[in-house]
């Protein structure tokens, strides 16, 4: 646990500018757009980026920051940072490995790994890579049978908590994908088995609370996106919204999610946890997220880009430079740990360059 990566990714990476760049070279076109693309015109994935660009820091200075704490609570557990590895389907058309190779990642750095229940090499093989905090994010593609076999499969595995993706009523319209054939023709409309999540309701929320109480496994609903849905989740004894557009892959034209952040936050009021992802690329953009209330920021294309660039050693390096990010930014808001920070060490203030899935990397020019 929290191993330095060696010497060379050190030397070969001093900047996520440069993460971003090697993954670039390394991966071929279509596994590039299935991880930078998004739905339809990606107005949501911009979208992200601008919630985000549209905050400036308001930085109080003399306020003894010589000893910083990035650290930060999970589920009840220490982390090295308030950041998740986001579920990933299909990991393994990135690196090789998979799932598995993000696992040793997680587990090297010190942060949790969310598994997606379409990745390889599956649940049971990605727990036994690496002994990290885990959670399983399950897409339903069967019935109630079906769902609580994996909720013994995950308990079984010593996965925290489980984890419904709600954004997934329809299968999304992903062009990028699409027009490069990344995607199997007799895929590109509907996975076998998806008209179980398109028929989901919130009476599955209640059989999954219900059914599964005496277990104490806190559930997890990912792709909550208005206050109304915050409300009705809580109200079901949910004790994760996380706040998420799918990192704008489902819904074209949705709002950013550091958009409807505060809003949600201020709805559930501390009657569940809210983490949140969506465009969340540099150290900056994570403080942004906990200033406004989130308690877990999900990290979603930029540990692909990590894994693209060196493998594991290359997530685990992005991991520690993204980590050097947030103490410096820490240290120059004046504040030694996450829990010292406030909203009211944000402004809003209109972004710098037109927001896109690279604008947190402006160095590189246009990589999609
Ligand atoms: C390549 C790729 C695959 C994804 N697969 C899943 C998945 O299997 N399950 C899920 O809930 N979300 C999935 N997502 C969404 C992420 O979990 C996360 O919500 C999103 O990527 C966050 O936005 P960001 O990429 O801008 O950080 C995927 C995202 C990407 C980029």
């Amino acid at each position: 646990m929290n191993a330095p990566t060696q010497p060379r990714m050190q030397e070969e990476f001093l900047t996520l500018h440069e993460i971003v760049a090697a993954a670039r070279r390394n991966l071929a076109p279509g596994p590039w757009s299935y991880v930078v693309g998004g739905a339809e015109t990606e107005t949501t994935v911009r979208r992200n980026r601008l919630a985000l660009d549209s905050l400036a820091f308001r930085p109080r200075v003399l306020r003894d920051v010589s000893r910083i704490d990035s650290g930060a609570s999970f589920l009840g557990r220490r982390v090295r940072l308030p950041v998740m590895l986001a579920p990933i389907g299909g990991l393994e058309s990135i690196v090789h490995g998979g799932a598995a190779s993000a696992a040793r990642a997680a587990a090297q750095f010190g942060v949790p790994q969310m598994l997606s229940s379409v990745c390889q090499p599956g649940l049971e093989a990605t727990a036994a890579a690496a002994d990290t905090l885990r959670v399983f994010q399950l897409y339903v593609r069967g019935d109630d049978a079906w769902v609580d076999d994996h909720v013994r499969r995950a308990l079984d595995h010593g996965y925290a908590a489980f984890c419904l993706t709600v954004d997934v009523a329809m299968y999304s319209r992903r062009e990028r994908d699409l027009i490069g054939r990344f995607v199997k023709p007799w895929r590109a409309t509907a996975p076998a088995g998806s008209s179980f999540q398109s028929g989901l309701s919130w009476d599955q929320v209640k059989r999954f609370k219900d059914k599964h109480a005496d277990k104490r496994l806190s559930l997890i609903l990912k792709g909550i996106a208005t206050v109304e849905d915050a409300e009705i989740a809580v109200q079901h004894g949910v004790e994760v919204v996380y706040v998420s557009n799918h990192g704008g892959r489902q819904l074209d034209h949705g709002l950013g999610s550091a958009a409807v952040l505060p809003e949600i936050v201020r709805a559930v009021a501390g009657r569940a946890e809210v983490w949140v992802d969506g465009g969340f690329m540099r150290g900056t953009d994570v403080v942004k997220a906990i200033a406004l209330g989130a308690k877990a920021v999900g990290l979603g294309r930029l540990p692909c880009l990590g894994l693209a660039a060196a493998g594991v050693p290359g997530l685990v390096r992005t991991l520690e430079i993204l980590e050097n990010e947030v103490q410096t930014c820490l240290g120059l808001l004046g504040v030694a740990s996450f829990a010292e920070l406030t909203p009211q060490h944000l402004a809003a203030a209109p972004p710098v360059a037109e927001p896109g899935a690279f604008s947190a990397f402006p160095l590189l020019g246009d990589p999609p």
